[in-house]
């Protein structure tokens, strides 16, 4: 695995972890970390995953819910493939981010292929993976990991489920 060698668990964020130092160096996201997750968590609308080092740090966390997605907004090659439902559901990755200390190391992307996984392994059926980017560079971040943008909504960006099913296959 590389540069994520030192990873030691990823592990449903609970009170026995400290959010309080958490730092990705974009305030909207640490502060949700640190004074919703838990929240959130406990309301069921959002779930919160840690990422954790063998130190104990916390080095990233991610958050996932379900969602709903009209067919009109996703691209007519994914459209034409599905049944003509007015809603369809997805999953949405609400939040993610990498501590600064640990950043450019590989976490990101593992990450990522957590969250995607987790939602694979899931029996509740979900048409992909979506996710809003907050700036281009998010987006940019998503893009090399294959994720595609909604039609009209370029912030908008998913990842189809069979897809990511067959790469876990
Ligand atoms: C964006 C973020 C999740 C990436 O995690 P990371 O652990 O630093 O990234 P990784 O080391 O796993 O790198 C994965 C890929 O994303 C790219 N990447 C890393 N940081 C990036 C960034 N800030 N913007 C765009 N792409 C980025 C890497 O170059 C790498 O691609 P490559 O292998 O083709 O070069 C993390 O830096 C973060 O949480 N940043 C703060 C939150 C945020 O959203 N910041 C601003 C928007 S990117």
């Amino acid at each position: 695995m590389g540069e994520t060698d030192d990873v030691l668990r990823f592990e449903v964020l609970g009170a026995q972890h400290d959010q309080s130092r958490f730092e990705s160096g974009v305030e909207p996201l640490d502060r949700y970390f640190q004074t919703q997750a838990g929240r959130d968590a406990r309301k069921k609308m959002a779930a919160p995953f840690v990422l954790l080092l063998e130190d104990g740090n916390i080095a990233g966390y991610y958050t996932l819910s379900s969602t709903a997605v009209r067919l009109p907004d996703l691209p007519a090659a994914i459209v034409h493939k599905l049944p003509r439902y007015p809603l369809i559901h997805g999953t949405l990755l609400g939040r993610l981010a990498i501590d600064r200390r640990y950043q450019g190391r590989g976490y990101g992307r593992f990450l990522l292929a957590e969250a995607l996984y987790r939602a694979v392994r899931s029996e509740i059926a979900s048409i992909a993976m979506i996710v809003d980017a907050k700036d281009e560079c998010a987006k940019r971040f998503y893009e090399r990991e294959s994720f595609l943008p909604f039609l009209e909504q370029p912030m908008k960006l998913f990842r189809p489920m069979v897809d990511i099913v067959k790469l876990s296959e």
